[in-house]
């Protein structure tokens, strides 16, 4: 195959010709797949199902003599902090063990940062002239929302190969109104890529201008392996207390690709100082999470070690998908050299990075033969990747057969689109 940059205009034409017949023809095949988002496949849901047995009498339902099924312990059980202190290798003073849902207590404390204020801040943050979020894209959509939700600016801050581009990090820290980062430092979402020591460094040692400056370190996937052995990764919690900035912190994990996605549990992992400070928030709110779950878990996933026998599991039905993504953008795509990738051993996503300009067409022709993937831009703060040139895919869901027909119709459309592209000039 001739690498597209390398063709004359009349070879690109008839490579155009080709590939739109191509395309016809599985855009013929009307298709209905879907790669938009990072849910686990039912073949997951089906090896963690034991856990529904888990709990069979009353007596079941005790962690020592705390009774699960009634109200106390807002923090959270005390197996069930143990538990997350051992799989994020901090303290269990360090923990807050909370609902189904991670997002929900990263929502939560950005709600109370603008009402209340964080520990530090010298007024709530919705009395702040302007308050300012670093976004490193692409990134998790989900936190984007958030901040724009509330009305925060949003800055981009690109992605490298190690993280966060953290020059322009360490220079955007010094304006005392940007207040916050959102980082998914183990294979991040969406370029499962690990964030390197001097990074992680890096980050615990920010001095920012803003007293109540806070870093949500969202290591969804810090156990999420789906090749090679667990990879050690640094406790940040520690890291910022010895850097003298215990309160920067806040770090949050969840059962959602462990067990059942938003039917598990979820964890925040801080200062003893914040633990405290939240505990008393979301008292307010709540008498105490959904216990007889986290005892649930905890008796399922027992300890790390454990837990790293189930993420065992789940990667042999998730590695044959990443494989087969791989496979097809290898032999189809790289020959023709217009688009680059990442392969990730763990996490669930894959960045692909288009032709600059084609990121969107491409989303659409899929999308028109009956291929859904997560919206082109989608990754960026206010969905606006200034490029045009990445999409997210998320091959968790789909059985291998329909993967393999979807990355058909992928790789014939960003040929197209590409083609498209270099015959406009
Ligand atoms: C980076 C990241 N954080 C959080 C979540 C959601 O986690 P939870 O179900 O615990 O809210 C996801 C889900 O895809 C994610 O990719």
């Amino acid at each position: 195959m001739t690498p597209y940059s390398c063709m004359t205009r009349q070879q690109l034409e008839a490579e155009h010709a080709k590939v739109l017949a191509q395309y016809q023809h599985v855009k013929d095949q009307k298709l209905n797949l879907n790669m938009a988002r990072g849910k686990p496949a039912k073949a997951q849901l089906d090896l963690v199902s034991d856990i529904l047995t888990v709990l069979q009498t009353p007596e079941d339902c005790f962690d020592g003599d705390i009774d699960s099924r009634n109200y106390g312990e807002l923090a959270g059980l005390p197996c069930a902090r143990a538990y997350w202190a051992d799989v994020l290798e901090c303290k269990p003073e360090n923990i807050f063990v909370g609902g189904a849902a991670s997002l929900n207590m990263m929502c939560d404390i950005v709600s109370r940062a603008f009402t209340h204020g964080l520990l530090g801040s010298p007024q709530p943050w919705c009395k702040e002239e302007k308050v300012k979020f670093l976004c490193p894209a692409p990134g998790y959509d989900r936190h984007f929302q958030i901040g724009e939700f509330y009305g925060a600016e949003l800055i981009y801050i690109p992605m490298t190969p190690t993280g966060p581009d953290m020059d322009m990090v360490e220079e955007y820290v010094k304006d005392p109104q940007v207040k916050m980062i959102w980082v998914v430092p183990k294979y991040s979402n969406p370029d499962g890529i690990i964030f390197s020591d001097e990074t992680i460094q890096r980050f615990a040692n920010l001095k920012p201008a803003a007293p109540d400056f806070a870093i949500i370190w969202d290591n969804a996937y810090c156990i999420h392996e789906f090749e090679g052995d667990y990879v050690p990764f640094p406790d940040i919690i520690s890291m910022c207390e010895e850097a003298g900035r215990p309160n920067m912190v806040f770090e949050f994990a969840s059962t959602s690709k462990i067990t059942f996605a938003g039917g598990g549990t979820s964890c925040m992992a801080a200062s003893v100082a914040n633990i405290q400070y939240f505990t008393g928030v979301f008292g307010v709110q709540m008498i105490s999470y959904d216990k007889v779950n986290q005892l649930r878990h905890v008796k399922y996933m027992k300890n790390k070690a454990y837990t790293l026998e189930i993420m065992k599991r789940h990667a042999s039905v998730m590695a044959p998908k990443f494989h087969c993504v791989s496979r097809w953008l290898n032999q189809e795509i790289k020959p023709l050299g217009f688009a680059r990738w990442v392969d990730p051993k763990g996490g669930y996503f894959i960045s692909l990075y288009t032709m600059p300009g084609t990121a969107k067409r491409t989303w659409s022709l899929c999308r028109e033969a009956g291929v859904v993937l997560t919206t082109a831009g989608a990754a960026y703060p206010y969905s606006h990747n200034p490029n045009d040139d990445h999409l997210r895919i998320a091959p968790s869901l789909p059985p291998v057969e329909d993967l393999e027909k979807a990355m058909e119709v992928l790789t014939i459309s960003l040929k197209l689109a590409a083609l498209e592209k270099l015959l406009e000039k």
